[in-house]
């Protein structure tokens, strides 16, 4: 299956151009993974390490096949992401979630992600979010891990 399909399948309400797929794997190649078994893809990182913040890194994007999902393939690629970029000098990283992403939410705080809020917060499924984040009623939950 390919990265745009697991996407599709295991996130159906994700929309996002296609084109991030290529900016990922062309221009940031050495921080982005996919896990492989016996020539099937069954998840992928999209990740890179901030240009102007010194010491940050980001990820964009994880997602895990639904089939096979619960089997630690997502943590297996953060661990790569969390040590490819610290032998590059990072020590923070960031991300953000859907406040109605239980299994998003669930995932990044048992690997230590904790919520960043800042600004006006609202609350959302008892989940509390940074209001319109993402653009008006697109309220997110940032995450930061120190590494
Ligand atoms: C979030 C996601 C990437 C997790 O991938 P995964 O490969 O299943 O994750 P792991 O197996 O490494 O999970 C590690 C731990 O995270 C937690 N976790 C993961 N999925 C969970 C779920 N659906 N419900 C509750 N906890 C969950 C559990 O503590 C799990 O450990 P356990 O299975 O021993 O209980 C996957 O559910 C997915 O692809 N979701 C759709 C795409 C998406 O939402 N991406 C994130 C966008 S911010």
């Amino acid at each position: 299956m390919s990265c745009v399909n697991i996407t599709k399948m295991s996130w159906p309400q994700f929309k996002e151009r296609e084109s991030i797929y290529h900016i990922f794997c062309k221009h940031f190649s050495n921080t982005s993974f996919v896990a492989v078994r016996q020539g099937e893809v069954l998840g992928f990182l999209l990740g890179f390490i901030s240009q102007v913040k010194a010491g940050h890194g980001y990820i964009h994007l994880v997602a895990t096949d639904p089939k096979n999902q619960r089997q630690g393939i997502a943590t297996a690629l953060y661990e790569k992401f969390f040590r490819t970029t610290k032998k590059k000098g990072v020590r923070h990283v960031s991300l953000i979630v859907n406040p109605d992403n239980v299994a998003s939410l669930r995932f990044h705080e048992r690997l230590g992600f904790r919520p960043n809020l800042r600004g006006a917060l609202i609350a959302v499924a008892g989940v509390e979010a940074v209001k319109d984040y993402n653009g008006p009623g697109n309220h997110m939950v940032p995450f930061t891990k120190e590494i």
